[in-house]
Parts: C-alpha cells; sequence; structure tokens
C-alpha cells in the first residue's frame, strides 16, 4: 500500500466531495493500480475516498448530492453508499472505495502497487 497526500483537510467541506485527478499528483517512477480520478467525501466527520466514475455510465459521483451516507449520481440518480461503494437497492453494483487517513492536516488515500513483473 502506497499513501498518496491529496488534499488539505480544510479543502472538503462537509457533507460534499472534490474530485481529484491522479494523474497530476503521481511521482513518474513506480507503477500502481490507479484510477485517474477519485471523489474525496467528507461524511460526518470521516473522509471517504471513491473512483469518481459512476459505473453506470460514467457520471461523476463527485459532482453528485450527499444525503447521509449515500451519495447520488447526477446523471440518473443511481446511489452508492460513500463508506462501501456498494449500491444500497443492489449490492452487487459497486464503486471501487480506496483507504483514507489524515496525518498533520492532509488527506491521504491508499493506493495498491501492482506487482513487478517478472522477466
Ligand atoms: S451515470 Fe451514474 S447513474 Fe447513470
Amino acid at each position: 500500500m502506497r499513501w498518496l497526500k491529496v488534499a488539505s483537510v480544510s479543502d472538503i467541506p462537509p457533507d460534499t466531495a472534490r474530485i481529484y485527478h491522479l494523474d497530476r499528483l503521481l511521482p513518474p517512477e513506480g507503477s500502481m493500480s490507479t484510477p485517474m480520478e477519485v471523489a474525496i467525501f467528507k461524511v460526518n466527520g470521516t473522509f471517504y475516498c471513491l473512483n469518481n466514475t459512476c459505473p453506470h455510465l460514467g457520471g461523476p459521483l463527485g459532482e453528485g448530492w450527499v444525503e447521509g451516507n449515500v451519495v447520488i449520481c447526477p446523471l440518473h440518480y443511481w446511489e452508492f453508499d460513500i463508506r462501501t461503494g456498494e449500491s444500497p437497492d443492489d449490492p452487487t453494483l459497486c464503486v471501487t472505495t480506496y483507504p483514507c487517513k489524515v496525518e498533520a492536516g492532509y488527506v491521504y488515500i491508499g493506493l495498491e502497487e501492482e506487482a513487478e513483473e517478472g522477466p
């Protein structure tokens, strides 16, 4: 797991999200399994990170409406639990989530490092 500093805690007001383009934040070296855009939500004082791309038709989840622990996609109103990425209506519909931690006033997200390819 590699932790990437993405935002200041003050960048994300309560019960909202901000979208971050990770390709601008990643160092050029190394390889990680990386989404290009993530949405970081702050709900009840806790930060959560989802892939920003809705699995339906690619709507920007970070521009959706937050109601409790749910984000509603702005395009066709599918709903996802911000904590788990699962749809409350159909748990087989899922958005990828990434672990978050806060250190020294910054939000970090955890990304899996890809295994090195052998010879
Ligand atoms: S793109 Fe999100 S519900 Fe259709």
